[in-house]
């Protein structure tokens, strides 16, 4: 009985928050113009948006072939917080969203140019070198499908290669011209009373961002004299347009539609000289553009970097070694680590390394085949994966997916009910679930209401002063396995990230 009585307790404290978190949500959101929070977290007083982002890895590659426009529309519809592009350039310096720098991977090149195949040194193997082929013949390649065992390839050739651009061109569609079509009209309206009618659903909140790798950076410098970053420089003052809206996207003075913005831009790789050139031009980029009075560029901040990480990278000695390189100096610029999944199943020393570091972790990549999982035994399905992932590892704040529905059903599930996949029957489950809207509680019991309504004032008073406490003590970070400490998270805003 005590127990229930507890349980009940939290229920309720649970479902108060977030109702003060709807408010406060509504009532603030007659201002416009403001600078918001910009981070690879989602402060959980945002109700909108699952805590945990998702990033299409490819687009939705398991419903599409990877990297065509089709599949990052269809992973913006799906819900995806992230495009997952990779980059690698053309021998005339056009940049092109594909993942291997052999072309012969997923296209038909073999078929189209049959006699391009080159040694590569780096490689030490012949190959369809991208850095072999102008934009031209690259634009005349059709795709398929990578995993065609497991995946449909009813879409196999009809598809092109995109540019950079293309990929960017799907996005502004979304985020601009189709989204806006969607919102309710109140959303640019600042009249507090048409604002407080209508709450924005979460499909109003699917605004999505690039996540962009640039892909074997070094190989592409040192092989083909090619430098991405540069290229990526030059696509950003050539497409000002199309970029202008994913740089500037933390101060909105259009739409609105939550306490926090996903980055509209992120850059990752493995090769951390990638990232640091980026970071060390921008002031030089901006710096210039500032000059220019119609510059369309000039207020916007820094895209945050992720560094990637490999399974071997993260264990023994270089693992060592990568920690020291990122206590050194590379920390200063990174705002994240991608790391294979692996490196989290052992146990859970990456995840609180990175934590120390307040380095958010965006762990690669879940696949529904069965042959792509870590350890089938311990989280047989795809779903316990991810959820294991999301839910219990420190630091993990969004994942690299190729079912976007899967790991958004996951993701937006929360943690707090965490024996809802595993179905092992857990009483308070169905209540939690259906009493997770603010509007839902009227079927609570007649008998309940008084205790409630003296248990309530109990519970402000303490979540208040614990949350004054709290931020008192400007805590960084907090471990999301229990109940009790996801309520701290609640207390600040936790926008320490970039
Ligand atoms: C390159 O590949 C060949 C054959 O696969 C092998 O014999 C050779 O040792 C390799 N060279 C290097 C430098 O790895
Ligand atoms: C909204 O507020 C701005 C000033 O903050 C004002 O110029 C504008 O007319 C207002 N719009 C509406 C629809 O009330
Ligand atoms: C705000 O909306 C209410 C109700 O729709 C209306 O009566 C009021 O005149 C509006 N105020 C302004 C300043 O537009
Ligand atoms: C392929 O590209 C590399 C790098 O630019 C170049 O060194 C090589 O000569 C090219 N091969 C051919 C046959 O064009
Ligand atoms: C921009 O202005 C600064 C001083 O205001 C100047 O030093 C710099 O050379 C200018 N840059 C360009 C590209 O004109
Ligand atoms: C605005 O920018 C364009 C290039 O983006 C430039 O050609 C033009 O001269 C600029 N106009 C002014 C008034 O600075």
């Amino acid at each position: 009985m005590t127990i229930n009585v507890y349980l009940l307790l939290l229920l309720i404290l649970s479902q108060v928050r977030y109702c003060l978190a709807a408010t406060a949500e509504e009532s603030s959101s007659s201002s416009s113009a403001t600078c918001l929070p910009h981070s690879l977290r989602v402060p959980s007083t945002v109700i909108h948006r699952p805590h945990q982002l998702v990033i299409a890895h490819r687009g939705a590659s398991y419903h599409l072939p990877e990297h065509t426009t089709a599949a990052y529309r269809l992973a913006l519809e799906l819900g995806a917080d992230w495009i997952e592009t990779d980059v690698v350039a053309s021998s005339d310096g056009v940049l092109y969203c594909l993942h291997s720098v052999d072309l012969a991977v997923t296209s038909n090149v073999e078929e189209i140019f049959p006699d391009q195949i080159w040694y590569s040194p780096t490689f030490n193997r012949t190959g369809y070198w991208i850095f072999n082929f102008t934009a031209d013949q690259i634009d005349k390649l059709t795709v398929q499908q990578r995993l065609s065992e497991s995946r449909s390839t009813a879409f196999d050739r009809t598809m092109y290669i995109p540019r950079l651009e293309d990929a960017l061109r799907v996005l502004k569609d979304w985020n601009i011209d189709d989204l806006l079509q969607r919102l309710p009209p109140h959303v640019e309206d600042n009249n507090t009373t048409t604002t407080s009618a209508r709450k924005p659903s979460s499909i109003d909140l699917a605004r999505s961002g690039m996540y962009l790798e640039f892909k074997d950076y070094i190989l592409q410098k040192e092989e083909a004299g090619i430098d991405l970053v540069d290229l990526l420089y030059d696509h950003m003052e050539q497409y000002a347009d199309l970029w202008k809206p994913l740089l500037e996207d933390q101060c909105y003075t259009v739409m609105r539609f939550d306490e926090y913005v996903v980055p509209g831009l992120v850059l990752q790789s493995f090769d951390v000289d990638a990232l640091s050139r980026f970071h060390e031009r921008w002031p030089l980029y901006f710096s210039d553009k500032m000059n220019e009075s119609n510059s369309s560029l000039r207020i916007a901040p820094e895209p945050p970097h992720v560094l990637l990480l490999n399974y071997h990278g993260c264990t023994g000695e270089l693992a060592e070694e990568f920690w020291f390189h990122i206590g050194d100096s590379w920390r200063s610029f990174l705002s994240g680590i991608g790391c294979d999944k692996q490196c989290l199943f052992d146990n859970d020393e990456f995840g609180h390394k990175a934590e120390s570091f307040k380095l958010v972790l965006h762990p690669w990549t879940e696949r529904p085949e069965q042959t792509f999982l870590v350890d089938p035994k311990r989280f047989p399905t795809v779903l316990e994966e991810t959820r294991h992932l999301l839910c219990n590892v420190p630091a993990v704040h969004g994942i690299f997916s190729e079912s976007v529905s899967i790991a958004l059903a996951v993701a937006q599930l929360g943690c707090q009910d965490s024996e809802l996949i595993g179905g092992k029957g857990d009483p308070m489950s169905d209540t939690t679930k259906e009493s997770s809207t603010c509007y839902g509680s009227s079927q609570q019991s007649a008998i309940y209401t008084g205790l409630l309504s003296f248990a309530l004032g109990t519970i402000m008073a303490v979540l208040i002063s614990s949350c004054v406490h709290r931020r008192k003590m400007s805590r960084h970070y907090t471990d999301r396995t229990t109940l009790t400490s996801s309520d701290d998270e609640d207390c600040g805003n936790d926008a320490e990230l970039t």
